[in-house]
């Protein structure tokens, strides 16, 4: 299977799947994207090989449709089967998404259903919650929704910040998303749980 990634920063998830993709691994990258050209995940991508591409959003501001256009074109150039948002932070239009229907996925740090959109360690945080973590899920035209494909839980520490619990998160998100994606390139859909 053929993998796209998108990524919008440092690309530390694209690079925990990139550096899964060996071997007898079902899956390999072809791209990885980013709304920023400055994207450090880039240049760590073009240091494995990989082929790159950006489409920065900025001059799009007022045409998203121009701007997921443009994008999806660098995107259907690589021939994906499969697409893996990883740390990517533009909202898509539900036209984009459906291009891509059953074969996109996404990265979020919190145990959806709980927490969707932004800010998900400090409103856990806020909450008093015991337990924290991260959800792959299928990606759909509602925001962090889809069919939940993995999650992985870590325990919150009374001292802990949003800082603190955010790394511990990044962590699991390092080993779920490879494991799942592996699940998925190979045709399964089952829900994986990492403690
Ligand atoms: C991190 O907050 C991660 O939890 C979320 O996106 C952000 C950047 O991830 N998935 P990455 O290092 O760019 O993969």
């Amino acid at each position: 299977k053929r993998v796209a990634i998108l990524i919008s920063g440092g690309g530390s998830n694209m690079l925990a799947l990139v550096d899964s993709m060996t071997g007898d691994h079902p899956a390999r990258p072809v791209l990885v994207a980013s709304n920023d050209p400055q994207a450090g995940g880039l240049r760590k991508a073009e240091a494995r090989g990989i082929p790159t591409a950006a489409v920065d959003h900025r001059p799009f501001d007022t045409d998203r449709a121009a701007f997921e256009a443009a994008l999806a074109e660098c995107i259907d150039a690589a021939g994906p089967d499969i697409i893996c948002l990883a740390g990517f932070m533009r909202i898509l239009t539900p036209g984009f998404i459906d291009r891509y229907a059953g074969r996109m996925l996404n990265i979020h740090p919190s145990l959806l259903p709980k927490y969707r959109g932004l800010h998900t360690h400090a409103r856990a945080l806020e909450a008093g919650d015991t337990e924290a973590g991260c959800t792959v899920h299928e990606v759909t035209a509602e925001l962090d929704d889809g069919p939940i494909l993995g999650q992985a839980r870590v325990p919150v520490r009374p001292d802990d910040t949003a800082g603190t619990l955010a790394a511990r998160v990044l962590t699991m998100e390092h080993r779920l998303y490879p494991a799942v994606l592996r699940r998925f390139a190979q045709g399964d859909r089952s829900r994986l749980d990492l403690a």
